[in-house]
């Protein structure tokens, strides 16, 4: 089998078949990261451009360890330090870097449908690695992974997801794979931090987190995301905490055997408390972050043509 696509835009655009295909490539990846000489020679002779319009510790840095794994030329460029900052447009800096012939370009950007943009203008691979509030592909994919080594399987589990969900890209991918690989997904948060349409994606939404991770086999924290927030959604951090942050109490609700999931960046005591978040009993968010490398490998060996 093969991943007959040029670019990686979103989950809600990918089957079952061609996810656990990513899965099962990227399995074939983790061992390089645990040898003492991480490098096979892959995708030597290839350029991948890392384009980041936003912030990021772990995206960014997987896809650069990712690259260079994979022997891969590795090119970061931030809005703040690019010709961005002297007003060129999204179009001409892709042009622009097109003419110096990568072989993918992986893009974070604020604005939902900027990698879509890219993709239909250019003809190198595109990866999304977040477009605003709309999906963050990758990091579904190795939410999944991580979940299917932690619990063996996705499909029958119950999956809550807390928190900021109409903001989250990290849910609403979440949300499309999960589904598709037959977990049943509860979620709870704020109204003001739902989406409108969430009744109509399949899954269970509460108004109190504790009904939603009753039972749970995963919990999925989310991070407030204050920067995409354009009013004042909630009365304070204090109350948010009280109603939605993951505790020592609240988590007893949840199956004995319960991991617990965020994508990071965490704000200890606002979604999650501190013991929780480091008790590697139930956290698995390092795992998340070491399953990141694996899966970025895998994209990047199957976008830029490492099955050939
Ligand atoms: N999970 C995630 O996207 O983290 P970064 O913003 O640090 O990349």
């Amino acid at each position: 089998m093969k991943l007959n696509k040029k670019d990686l835009l979103g989950i809600k655009d990918i089957s079952v078949e061609e996810i656990n295909f990513i899965l099962e490539t990227a399995d074939s990846f983790l061992e390089i990261s645990t040898r003492e000489i991480k490098k096979v020679p892959t995708l030597r002779g290839k350029t991948i451009i890392n384009l980041f319009y936003e912030a990021s510790t772990r995206t960014r840095t997987s896809f650069e360890i990712a690259a260079k794994r994979l022997s891969a030329d590795t090119i970061n460029i931030s809005a703040s330090t690019s010709s961005v900052a002297k007003g060129e447009t999204l179009i001409d800096t892709a042009r622009n870097l097109e003419a110096m012939n990568p072989d993918i370009i992986v893009i974070r950007h604020s604005a939902a449908g900027a990698p879509h943009l890219l993709a239909s203008q250019v003809k190198q691979s595109i990866i999304n690695a977040g477009d605003g509030a709309h999906e963050h592909p990758t990091q579904a994919l190795l939410d999944m992974m991580t979940i299917k080594e932690k619990k063996g399987k996705i499909n029958g589990l119950k999956i809550a997801i807390i928190g900021d969900i109409a903001h989250s890209r990290v849910a609403r991918s979440n949300i499309y794979g999960l589904t598709k690989m037959g977990a049943q997904i509860t979620v709870a948060g704020p109204a003001t931090m739902l989406p409108r349409d969430i009744e109509q994606m399949g899954i269970k939404v509460y108004d109190k987190m504790q009904e939603a991770i009753t039972g749970a086999d995963v919990i999925m924290m989310l991070r407030i995301q204050l920067e995409r927030e354009k009013q004042n959604i909630f009365p304070s951090l204090r109350e948010y905490s009280q109603r939605f942050c993951l505790n020592r109490g609240n988590i007893a609700l949840a199956k004995k055997d319960v991991i617990v999931m965020h994508p990071g960046p965490i704000n200890r005591g606002v979604e999650i408390s501190p013991d929780i978040a480091d008790d590697l009993t139930q956290s698995v968010i390092l795992d998340q972050v070491n399953k990141g490398v694996a899966v970025r490998m895998a994209l990047l060996f199957l976008l830029a043509g490492g099955h050939e």
